[in-house]
């Protein structure tokens, strides 16, 4: 057992704790059920409350030194004389997970036992001794494969006996959604036995205690939905055509995604249960004395915010914005700033600024409506919306007016689709889109003149990036194409290296997954932090915390010698049956980059390199190497490549990993459009490119396309075949080694 002395150091146990409180959304607390009072007898439901999930499978989980459950946060909370927890029904619970795990059954994976039957009377005996049922509802996901609607989505049918005779025999129910994604909300929303719900995600290592204490009222939740809780899993609109076909998802709803689509569309407004931003506190916030002006580019907003109620706690202010509907469209609200309190007293105030460029309110026109592949303002009224979630934010006494359009940027179409034949309007109703052809567009890289030194130069001797190319031009031919691939593990390092080049002292670049911690395997008995999961970081709205989580995370990955963080992922979600939705941040492109810069500026703050991941458009898991995400060049810029376009800006990762999926006829990793055109050429990305792990897509293209590294290994015969034929030039291969060899000199 190697002596650790970062990973799951009692620090990095803290701040997972902090992370899993700040994320912690508390959805229903009627009659002031919630905190529970000093004393109070509960009884812990659920084999949720024992088995308690962490997080979800696949490169999105850790092996953790401990998980502390639901009930052994509550053991702590009872040896702080703060509850009473009835054994009888932990130790059910408890004797039925024990026997499984000893048959040999999956307890809270995917293929999880169900929920165990239990007879009424269970609860009614239990109902004698306490005053209090929580039930802990659990649900599990991961990578390569979508979530289902009944008992996944939906409660199974023991879960909704189990929750019946609960409600049957107790006075008083509160809920705990232990969940990675959108769950149904709409069998306690309006039901007044269950009276308090806590959605509580999956929140790491200490996840357990972090919802004792907030049940207990050790601090207030302060987390805030970053998704839109609808009525019915069919009021989503990706829903109805989800598994239409294992070959292409159709992005149809275009830009109306989550709150955009069920703030704007006629008649959403009222499929919603819980609105996007929504979160409940043990106390109350006013948010007054609102003032805005425009300062050159961009528009401020002054607020006071109070604690008014009698709980210390925290708040979060969104600002939303309305652009006019115009030629375009527009959704009705998009979020354009948020700002989370510090933690405030009864009666404190705080004053606080939001700020935002005017440019970043524009939208794309991919059809020429206006100006053809140009960012555009509409003319008309712009107005502002403050408050604590998207539903009740109240329009401000301001707003900004234009005369005129301007346009903002002027790019070029790329990615157009080849096969999305109609999209949705801002009316509800859909327009024909024209079609393309596939278009590769390839070009090639002009072959360096650098010369090589006159004696081998080994690679720590490149002192600047001014020496790269010279120091490529000591590479042969076949050196080039074998550099373009990964190479085998080193030290504790699971998914292989980026290519050494051992001759010219080239080390391989260990690399580990992410996001949910470090993520080595468990035999080398390295046991590492397991961090709250991506939606539940978000749910903070806290950009501070993801920096420190960022930077934990990083150090756990120094400490064992790996300097490439596969995280974190920020795909949106699109649709609550994505089975990664843990992985990602939210439906919101702006929360999702927002998040991803501040993770990636602490990781990168200590060395390691982020790997921002999946670019672009993997937002579901059926047939995902194969699956064409077919979108409008619109959506594609407004929606899903948003996030990733604020994290390059703001936070300059070091490396980045293309997806899977084919997005619009071509596969993201042999996309010119996508990876040198948008991200290289538009939003002025330096870093270097890796491909996701074990694809096996052109890799030819993907040279051509500057997707740099071929993970987890490459294809050099096919390359170098292609060297001698000239589909490839040298100058190819060397623009690739060139990126690859800057991102290494940050790092090793
Ligand atoms: C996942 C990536 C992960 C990689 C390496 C792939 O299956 O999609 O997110 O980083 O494996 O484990």
């Amino acid at each position: 057992m190697t002596e650790n002395t970062v990973c799951c150091c009692r620090e990095h146990i803290k701040l997972s704790n902090d992370a899993a409180r700040e994320g912690m959304v508390l959805l229903k607390n009627e009659n002031g059920t919630l905190p529970l009072s000093r004393g109070e007898k509960v009884a812990l439901f659920g084999k949720g409350s024992i088995a308690y999930v962490k997080g979800g499978g696949g490169s999105g989980d850790v092996y953790t030194k401990y998980v502390r459950s639901i009930y052994d946060g509550f053991m702590i909370m009872e040896a702080e004389g703060r509850v009473c927890v009835n054994e009888r029904v932990s130790e059910f619970y408890r004797d039925f997970i024990i026997d499984e795990v000893v048959r040999g059954r999956d307890v809270m994976g995917k293929n999880a036992v169900p929920e165990p039957r239990t007879s009424p009377v269970f609860a009614k005996n239990a109902a004698n001794e306490s005053d209090t049922a929580i039930i802990t509802i659990s649900r599990y996901s991961l990578e390569g494969d979508d979530r289902k609607a009944e008992g996944d989505y939906y409660l199974s049918e023991n879960e909704k006996l189990l929750i019946s005779s609960v409600c049957d025999s107790f006075k008083k129910v509160i809920l705990v959604l232990n969940v990675g994604s959108v769950v149904d909300t709409s069998y306690f929303i309006n039901d007044d036995r269950i009276s308090a719900v806590l959605l509580a995600w999956q929140g790491g290592t200490e996840g357990g205690l972090a919802v004792a204490e907030a049940l207990c009222g050790v601090y207030s939740p302060s987390g805030k939905l970053v998704d839109t809780f609808a009525k019915s899993l069919e009021d989503y609109p990706c829903t109805a055509h989800f598994y239409d076909s294992e070959d292409y998802v159709e992005y149809s709803e275009d830009i109306y995604v989550g709150y955009r689509y069920f703030e704007t569309i006629p008649g959403a407004k009222e499929k919603v249960n819980y609105p996007f931003g929504f979160g409940l506190s043990y106390t109350k916030f006013n948010i007054f004395n609102v003032k805005a002006e425009r300062d050159g580019d961009e528009i401020k907003v002054y607020a006071m915010v109070k604690n008014v109620g009698n709980f210390e706690g925290k708040e979060v202010v969104q600002l939303y914005f309305s652009a006019p509907q115009g030629v375009l469209g527009k959704p009705a609200r998009e979020l354009i700033a948020f700002y989370k309190t510090k933690k405030l007293n009864p009666g404190e105030l705080e004053k606080i600024c939001l700020t935002f460029k005017i440019s970043n309110m524009a939208s794309f026109d991919d059809l020429g409506k206006i100006e053809k592949s140009a960012y555009l303002l509409e003319k008309g009224e712009y107005n502002f919306y403050i408050g604590n979630n998207v539903r009740d934010a109240e329009k401000i006494d301001f707003s900004y007016n234009l005369e005129e359009n301007v346009i903002v940027e002027r790019l070029t179409s790329r990615c157009a689709p080849c096969n999305l034949k109609e999209r949705m309007l801002a009316n509800g109703e859909f327009e024909a889109l024209p079609q393309k052809e596939i278009e590769r567009g390839y070009i090639h890289a002009k072959n360096s003149t650098a010369k090589a030194p006159d004696r081998l130069m080994p690679f720590n001797e490149v002192k600047s990036d001014a020496d790269i190319d010279s120091f490529i031009a000591q590479y042969t031919g076949e050196e080039l194409c074998d550099f373009m691939g990964g190479s085998d593990n080193v030290g504790v390092t699971n998914t292989l290296c980026f290519s050494e080049q051992k001759r010219l002292g080239v080390p391989p670049v260990t690399t580990a997954d992410g996001p949910a911690g470090l993520r080595l395997d468990y035999w080398h008995g390295i046991e590492t932090t397991a961090w709250p999961c991506a939606t539940q970081l978000a749910c903070s709205w806290n950009t501070d915390i993801l920096k420190e989580v960022g930077a934990a995370a990083a150090r756990e990955l120094r400490e064992n010698g790996i300097f490439v963080w596969l995280a974190p992922a920020l795909n949106i979600h699109r649709t609550p049956l994505c089975g990664r939705n843990f992985e990602y941040f939210s439906e919101d492109p702006l929360i999702s980059g927002k998040m991803a810069a501040a993770e990636v500026e602490g990781i990168q703050s200590e060395g390691i390199s982020a790997c921002i991941k999946h670019f672009a458009c993997n937002n579901h898991e059926t047939n995902r190497l194969q699956g064409d995400s077919r979108v409008s060049e619109r959506a594609l810029r407004e929606i899903y490549l948003k996030g990733f376009e604020i994290c390059v800006k703001e936070a300059s990762p070091i490396s980045l990993m293309s997806s899977y999926n084919i997005l619009n006829g071509i596969h993201a990793s042999e996309s010119y459009d996508l990876l040198t055109g948008i991200l290289r050429g538009e939003w002025g990305f330096d870093g270097m490119i890796t491909t996701d792990w074990g694809i096996k897509n052109n890799p030819v293209h993907e040279v051509l396309a500057g997707n740099d590294m071929k993970m987890h290994k490459g294809y050099p015969d096919d390359l170098l075949a292609a060297l001698n034929s000239g589909e490839l030039t040298r100058g190819d291969l060397e623009a690739c080694a060139r990126r690859i060899l800057k991102a290494y000199r940050k790092l090793v």
